[in-house]
């Protein structure tokens, strides 16, 4: 284990469990990251920090196994030994998103613009983080100068992604970041094949959400034309 300061433990066990502990300290030891710097996002399901290699900075996407609500619901239950095999279950779920999201993302980058992954562990995510300084702002942040433009750029990676065989199925303003004026997409734990058969639909709404998203900053866009040039 490396060596941490007990100031450092303390903050490590005020935010996270045991297990996500252990699981952060597995990647430092393999030489990932030399710890986390600083948190930048805290999600619904996640935790995104940013971390130092050498001189890169890197985002550690940690997802929480035990949401409050879980907790809450599952409180009455906790002396049951079910519950255990509940818990497990439940982290065995949410260790495979982690394990979608990197293969969706390794498989994306391929195609579009996203962060490169390194690696996952159990509920941890390593990636490039897309910024130079500091992490790129969302889109719903930073509207871009030409809109039409982004927003051709943006149809463009729906069209090869789903080309390498890919929906992305959470694609909004908050999924997509503008750095130096160019879409990258993120945050791929629920990208679905296009071989689903939900895949279409799903496509459909991600192309719905931008429309909606650009239509509110003045672009005129037909969505019934747009998907079906897509499609065609
Ligand atoms: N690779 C990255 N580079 C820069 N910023 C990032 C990167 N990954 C995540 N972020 C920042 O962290 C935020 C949250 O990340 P992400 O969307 O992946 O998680 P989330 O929304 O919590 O996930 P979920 O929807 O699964 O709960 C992003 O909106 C973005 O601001
Ligand atoms: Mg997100």
């Amino acid at each position: 284990m490396p060596k941490i300061s007990k100031e450092g433990w303390k903050i490590y066990k005020n935010v996270f469990d045991e297990f996500t502990i252990k699981t952060i300290f597995k990647l430092i030891t393999q030489g990932y990251f030399e710890g986390l710097t600083s948190p930048c996002k805290i999600g619904k399901e996640s935790n995104v920090f940013l971390a130092k290699k050498n001189n890169e900075q890197l985002i550690v996407k940690i997802y929480r196994l035990e949401s409050c609500n879980f907790n809450k619901m599952y409180d009455y239950i906790k002396s049951d030994p079910r519950y255990s095999k509940l818990k497990k279950q439940r982290r065995k779920v949410i260790f495979s998103w982690v394990q979608r999201e990197y293969r969706n993302l390794l498989k994306a980058r391929e195609a579009i613009n996203v962060p490169t992954p390194y690696t996952f562990i159990n509920n941890v995510l390593v990636m490039e983080m897309i910024g130079d300084d500091e992490p790129a702002l969302q889109l719903k942040d930073l509207i871009p100068e030409n809109l039409e433009s982004f927003f051709n750029k943006t149809l463009d990676a729906v069209k090869k992604l789903y080309k390498t065989g890919i929906v992305h199925a959470d694609l909004s303003e908050f999924n997509i970041l503008n750095y130096n004026e160019k879409p990258y997409f993120i945050d791929f734990s629920q990208g679905t094949s296009v071989k689903d058969q939900r895949a279409e639909e799903l496509m459909e709404r991600d192309i719905w959400n931008l429309c909606r998203f650009f239509r509110r900053y003045g672009l005129e866009l037909n969505t019934e034309e747009i998907l079906k040039k897509i499609k065609s």
